[in-house]
């Protein structure tokens, strides 16, 4: 894995840049699993961003266990919060249009609906999503990155075809390096970029997050490497999430 990056961090350098253009970037927001924080980061780069007067979006376009009654405490009610939109049945539709009632994996929940993820409408919705962006734009995927999505596809095969830099998320739990060295791994190997990973402290683990982060840090030496620790809740601010919206 090491030297095959897309970005040299030498303890020097500024931030990787990976877009083209500062606060035009989007990426593609992936984890090693359920509950990892992926979301937690995407609202907190939301707000660092609009902090900054940076214009940015966010879409969480494929969401399982969508109950329209308590949209505020779901992932597409999150974001849509944290940007400052209402929760309007138009906002949740722009930010979230693959809803699925049941709590599984997407392709599980679309058999039992009888409603599969359209996968090729899925990738068209992110495509034209990235090239009709008028800042940043952050897509939040489904689960970890090899969720299936339908009988074919998993969440890998969405990132392949939309083609951002990805930020992979992970936790600090015994048994998080395999996860994330895997994920890296995979993602390499399928060509796409890498913008960051960040390691989100996991609730009662016992392995510290410093550590954990470092041993990331020996396997990656050109991607950047985020130590994200357990935040009280309603606390947006942190070098951390600062440091993941420099890359946008
Ligand atoms: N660093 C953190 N500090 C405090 N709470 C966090 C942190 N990371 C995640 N959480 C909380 O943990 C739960 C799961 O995180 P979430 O972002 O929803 O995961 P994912 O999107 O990967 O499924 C949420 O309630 C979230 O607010
Ligand atoms: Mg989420």
């Amino acid at each position: 894995m090491r030297g095959r990056g897309t970005a040299h961090h030498n303890g020097m350098d500024p931030r990787p840049r990976i877009g083209s253009d500062a606060g035009m970037t989007a990426m593609f927001v992936t984890g090693t699993g359920n509950d990892v924080g992926k979301t937690f980061v995407v609202r907190g780069v939301i707000r660092q961003l609009r902090g900054r007067g940076v214009a940015v979006d966010a879409l969480k376009p494929v969401i399982t266990g969508f109950d329209a009654q308590t949209v505020h405490l779901n992932d597409t009610g999150r974001l849509l919060m944290a940007l400052g939109r209402a929760l309007t049945p138009r906002q949740i539709n722009a930010v979230s249009p693959f809803r699925l009632r049941g709590d599984f994996a997407p392709d599980h929940a679309g058999r039992v609906e009888g409603r599969p993820v359209d996968f090729k409408a899925l990738n068209a919705f992110c495509r034209n999503a990235v090239s009709r962006r008028k800042g940043a734009l952050l897509i939040e995927g489904c689960g970890g990155i090899m969720a299936p999505l339908d009988d074919r596809h998993t969440v890998l095969d969405w990132m392949i075809d939309v083609d951002l830099p990805a930020i992979l998320v992970t936790g600090s739990y015994a048994g998080a390096l395999s996860h994330v060295l895997t994920a890296l791994d995979v993602l390499e190997r399928n060509a796409l970029k890498i913008a960051a990973v960040v390691v989100n402290e996991t609730t009662g683990s016992t392995d510290p997050l410093a550590d954990t982060a470092n041993t990331v840090r020996r396997f990656t030496d050109a991607i950047e490497v985020v130590a994200l620790p357990r935040l009280p809740d309603g606390t947006p601010e942190h070098p951390a999430l600062a440091a993941v919206a420099d890359l946008m």
